[in-house]
């Protein structure tokens, strides 16, 4: 039977996609650029279905509603976007992280099935093409169509036509950055990202000023990446991070995603960085979970931390995918 397995990573941004100029064609408020994870991966099978459905298995267990229709919703998106014969598939995707966590699972997610599509009907898709097409499962997915450091611009076109992203840096730009995943609650989140950011777009008060902030900070982030300007990466991507909580914060409904537990984590960056004088900064995405930006000589003292601090179910180091 013909099958096609494909292996991707989430990514995680240091200047947030938040918000959508147009819901339908996925296109963003803004530019974004983000890293991906190696520690983590999303691996996506596809082969055609026994029946006339499309079948959806996630971790080897039939997707829920909620998880199965996005992913629905996309293979006929593919479908009557690309010259594909309409018969029906089975996608089995499993994580090797905690699925819809704000772990990013569905960029890789939507990523892996994007590439996996073009390779099982041979389609001969470019990354740019295949990006594009990512977008519209799931924004932040069209960057991790790439490895290294992503920039996923804007663009201008009310067609989307040059929204997706590039890689600005490979991985090895610069090798000893790590980021710490930091789980303090593997469950699934209760409100997703697609309808938390559309609510900071219409009701938040601090949404254009973030978008004001965050435009200019993406011009300082992309020079102090070049210049492996390991402090002001964080503080930028910290600053955003909060930036961007806030306009959830400030939405009606309001929209939290954070626990007890990440406020811990949150402070103890912060006591590390005042206290015992190791550069660390977090980034946190639509989840509970938190990221800590490090560089590997550090490693070690900051795991030593976590180890005894309440609330961390587990840490995971990662290098840049
Ligand atoms: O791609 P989505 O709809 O899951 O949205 C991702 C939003 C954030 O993860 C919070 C930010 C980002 O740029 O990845």
């Amino acid at each position: 039977m013909k099958q096609t397995t494909i292996t991707t990573h989430p990514n995680i941004a240091l200047i947030k996609y938040w918000g959508k100029r147009d819901e339908n064609l996925f296109l963003p408020t803004k530019s974004s650029l983000s890293v991906g994870i190696e520690a983590l991966s999303t691996t996506t099978t596809i082969s055609s279905s026994p029946t006339e459905q499309d079948i959806i298995t996630i971790n080897g267990k039939p997707a829920e509603e909620k998880h199965a229709q996005p992913i629905l919703d996309f293979l006929n998106f593919f479908r009557t976007s690309q010259p594909v014969p309409k018969e029906s598939l089975c996608v089995q995707t499993s994580n090797s992280f905690p699925t819809a966590a704000g772990l990013a699972s569905s960029a890789s997610g939507f990523a892996a099935l994007a590439l996996a599509l073009n390779k099982f009907f041979n389609l001969g898709l470019s990354k740019q093409e295949l990006s594009i097409l990512a977008r519209q499962g799931s924004g932040s997915a069209c960057r991790s169509l790439f490895d290294g450091f992503v920039l996923w611009n804007r663009g201008e076109k009310e067609n989307g036509s040059d929204s997706f992203a590039t890689q600005i840096y490979p991985a090895a730009h610069w090798p000893t950055l790590r980021i710490i995943i930091v789980i303090v609650a593997p469950d699934a989140k209760k409100t997703s990202s697609r309808s938390a950011m559309k609510n900071s777009v219409a009701t938040s008060p601090m949404y254009k000023k973030w978008i004001e902030e965050s435009e200019k900070n993406l011009v300082l982030m992309r020079q102090a990446i070049t210049d492996k300007n390991f402090d002001l990466v964080g503080k930028l991507a910290e600053e955003d991070c909060l930036g961007m909580h806030a306009t959830a914060h400030t939405s009606n409904p309001p929209v939290n995603f954070w626990t007890p537990a990440t406020h811990t984590i949150m402070e103890l960056v912060k006591k590390l960085r005042t206290d015992h004088n190791i550069s660390c900064y977090f980034t946190i995405d639509a989840g509970p979970n938190v990221k800590i930006l490090c560089q590997e000589a550090d490693v070690q003292n900051i795991l030593a931390q976590l180890e005894t601090t309440p609330g961390v179910v587990n840490s995971i180091v990662s290098k840049i995918a």
